[in-house]
């Protein structure tokens, strides 16, 4: 089978924006306990954070780093993280049902922040609290000083940390978050958080919360009802979305971006029907603020209290192959093909917990085969983002009926491409022609793709790079670039 597809510098979208590279460190399991933090451990610096993550970060080229949940958020109280650690309360953790010590908190998380050259987006809690709580909060990241609560930062040793990304509440609509609450009721609580908050700061970049995921009964409902309460004082509304293979239908499976295309133009469509009628020329931007593969993702919200309330506990430490890999990088194919939408996306999450990034307490760190789209794509796409529309064989598919079995992204800068494409089939190989003469590009600077004779081959600690991207054969000559693209594969090239 063959496949041709032509990359046209005309054919823009929008600019690539960095944020579609964040990521999400949650106080869950152990992504900051002995993922990110770690005191003791050998190469922890005097912070107590772990270099050898820290390295890892960098190198998966991570923008934003949204914390400190996720469902935990909504019963966590920011102020038990700062101060002197001897001060700070041990807590039960309702979300995760474990015990928060609070010896990493708000100051560490910017700390680190600061070290891995990475944006903070934080959550606040509108699940037990409200508008006073969001507005301290406010006052004391980002308030310059003479005031209580500003003051109380400066005597931790902290400047302001300036922090403009922010997130009201995590899935609110969700019955198993610590005070869920119906789409009014919660959108009338984001709405007065978010006016309160620009009192003090006007320019804050504000997310409201969407559905936690497409699935959800209210889907659709749950953004017009709160986008009516909130439409003017936020900038984006959330989407959550991840994928599994738990049935072994792997062939729906490698189409998951299919349905990420979905989730996208659904909640855009029904933003700017609130738009519309709110007569408001505004456009309201998507978060996808948490998204990745995730097993076993349907039995998650049951997956209830053990006997013990334990400190970081192991959670959801699922273990990626090849496949999930060429998953996570067409669903990064897809966030960027939304880029005139999805101002922020963040991989859910950095360490251990669902993560590219994986470490065992006092051991090593590794990458996951997921890691490596994500830095690959994050390294290589810059400039615009380009429309391409595949001529490709389809696969048939349970789940979404016929799909494009090629699918592709392309970014333009300054007389350079990245081509991020995959081939979705199970059964064979595609061979692709790409029209690039209209770019200009005449050499191939990298080829690179991930793909392996065994598509459930994974990374251990005992074998950290079994799975990596491996250089691959293409050809450019007179404008026409050739390149197979084996069954199950994710490839990307950088020409110019
Ligand atoms: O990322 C793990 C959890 O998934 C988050 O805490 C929650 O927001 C979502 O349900």
């Amino acid at each position: 089978p063959s496949a041709t597809l032509t990359i046209d510098p005309a054919f823009t979208i929008a600019p690539v924006n960095r944020r579609t590279f964040g990521t999400f460190v949650e106080h869950m399991g152990r992504c900051v306990y002995t993922g990110i933090y770690e005191p003791g451990h050998a190469t922890a610096d005097e912070n107590g954070f772990r270099k050898d993550v820290l390295e890892l970060t960098r190198e998966l080229g991570v923008s934003v780093v949204r914390y400190p949940g996720g469902n935990f958020v909504s019963n966590y109280r920011w102020e038990d993280g700062v101060g002197p650690r001897s001060s700070r309360p041990r807590r039960l953790d309702l979300a995760w049902h474990s015990i928060e010590t609070n010896e990493f908190g708000l100051d560490e998380f910017n700390q680190w922040c600061a070290k891995a050259g990475v944006e903070p987006m934080m959550a606040i809690n509108l699940g037990t609290r409200g508008v006073q709580e969001a507005l301290d909060l406010l006052e004391y990241t980002n308030h310059p000083g003479g005031t209580a609560i500003s003051d109380l930062r400066e005597s931790h040793g902290a400047s302001p940390y300036g922090i403009k990304l922010w997130c009201l509440g995590n899935e609110m609509d969700g019955p198993w978050q610590v005070g869920h609450k119906t789409p009014t009721e919660y959108g009338r609580l984001a709405a007065e958080t978010a006016r309160a908050m620009r009192m003090i700061e006007p320019d804050l970049q504000l997310v409201a919360c969407g559905s936690s995921s497409s699935k959800m009964p209210l889907f659709g409902t749950w953004e017009r009802d709160v986008l009516r309460e909130t439409y003017e004082f936020v900038d984006y509304i959330s989407c959550h979305a991840y994928y599994g293979n738990d049935d072994g239908d792997t062939a729906s499976f490698l189409a998951s971006a299919v349905d990420m295309d979905h989730f996208i133009d659904a909640v855009v469509a029904t933003a700017d029907h609130v738009g519309a009628e709110l007569k408001s020329s505004k456009k309201i931007g998507i978060s996808f603020d948490e998204w990745n593969v995730w097993y076993g993702e349907r039995s998650r919200r049951t997956d209830g209290p053990g006997d013990q309330w334990e400190v970081a506990p192991r959670r959801i430490e699922d273990e990626y192959n090849v496949t999930d890999a060429v998953v996570v990088g067409n669903l990064l194919i897809s966030l960027l093909r939304h880029s005139d939408r999805v101002g922020v996306a963040c991989l859910a999450q950095l360490a251990n917990v669902i993560a590219p990034i994986m470490t065992e307490p006092g051991g090593a760190a590794w990458r996951q085969p997921t890691f490596h789209p994500f830095a690959i794509t994050s390294r290589l796409a810059a400039g615009q983002v380009l429309r391409i529309s595949p001529d490709s064989p389809t696969v048939h598919t349970a789940r979404y009926g016929e799909v494009s079995a090629v699918d592709a992204v392309a970014t333009y800068d300054d007389g350079k491409v990245a081509l991020f494409a995959v081939n979705r089939s199970t059964e064979g190989p595609v061979e692709v022609t790409i029209d690039v003469s209209r770019t200009g590009v005449t050499s191939i600077d990298e080829a690179l793709i991930v793909h392996d004779a065994d598509p459930l081959a994974t990374n251990s600690a005992a074998q950290p790079d079994r799975v990596t991207a491996q250089p691959a054969d293409a050809g450019l000559v007179d404008g026409r670039l050739t390149i197979t693209l084996p069954a199950i594969s994710w490839t990307a090239l950088s020409l110019r």
